[in-house]
């Protein structure tokens, strides 16, 4: 199966962001993920509105917005009017998820739920069929380039499982520490999106890099 593949902005350099920007449009990247982190939620602050709304300007790929941040119903519509094409909330921040995803589609987005590494893939059973992702997350949320957790395996094959079970049409994406060695096992095991940002930035060849995990090359 071929992947959807994401390149997470996290990883670009901030002060060139127009170059890797420009670089993820001339690439076979199918989105551009957007981490965005509050301090509370996660022990660090990245990026906002205005960074967003720029990056919005010049990319011509969809906004896979990824909000690690607490409460963050008040701030959908603006995400969404800010060119998320998706946004995922993390299911341990929300207290009323299933308004919550509601309220992001209702405003013109996809749904997703983010759950962190230690959240059980049961959580998800009455949220299921309501939404459009599932991002789970391979790392603790929080900074790129960390090593991927070995457990996320066993998690994709429950939520594969649950996805089935539940006829949703879910897309289950693995966000933290994918890398040249794992994508193939994550997407035999079930992974529909890989989103990789160290693996991508810090490599020679982005372009080449995002081509690989797209499965369009094969690797040197
Ligand atoms: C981590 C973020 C990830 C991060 C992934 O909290 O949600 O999206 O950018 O970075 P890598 O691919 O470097 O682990
Ligand atoms: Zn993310």
């Amino acid at each position: 199966m071929t992947p959807i593949v994401a390149p997470s902005l996290l990883s670009a350099n901030f002060a060139n962001l127009e170059r890797d920007l420009q670089m993820v449009n001339d690439s076979d990247a199918d989105w551009l993920h957007v981490d965005v982190m509050d301090g509370v939620f996660v022990p660090n602050i990245s990026l906002g509105f205005p960074v967003i709304k720029a990056v919005k300007k010049i990319i011509k790929k969809p906004m896979d917005v990824h909000l690690m941040i607490v409460n963050p119903d008040p701030y959908i519509k603006e995400f969404v009017d800010a060119g998320a094409f998706s946004i995922s909330v993390h299911i341990e921040t929300c207290t009323h998820l299933h308004r919550t995803v509601q309220a992001i589609r209702h405003a013109g987005a996809k749904a997703g739920v983010a759950i962190n590494p230690h959240t059980p893939v049961s959580f998800l059973h009455d949220i299921i069929s309501d939404i459009d992702l599932v991002c789970m997350m391979s790392v603790n949320p929080g900074f790129g380039g960390q090593q991927f957790i070995e457990n996320t395996y066993h998690k994709i094959t429950a939520l594969k499982e649950l996805i089935n079970h539940r006829h949703s049409k879910a897309l289950i994406e693995i966000d933290g520490g994918v890398d040249l060695n794992n994508f193939q096992k994550l997407i035999k095991t079930g992974a529909d999106v890989l989103v990789a940002g160290n693996t991508v930035f810090t490599s020679k060849d982005p372009k080449e890099t995002i081509s690989i995990l797209k499965g369009n090359r094969v690797e040197a």
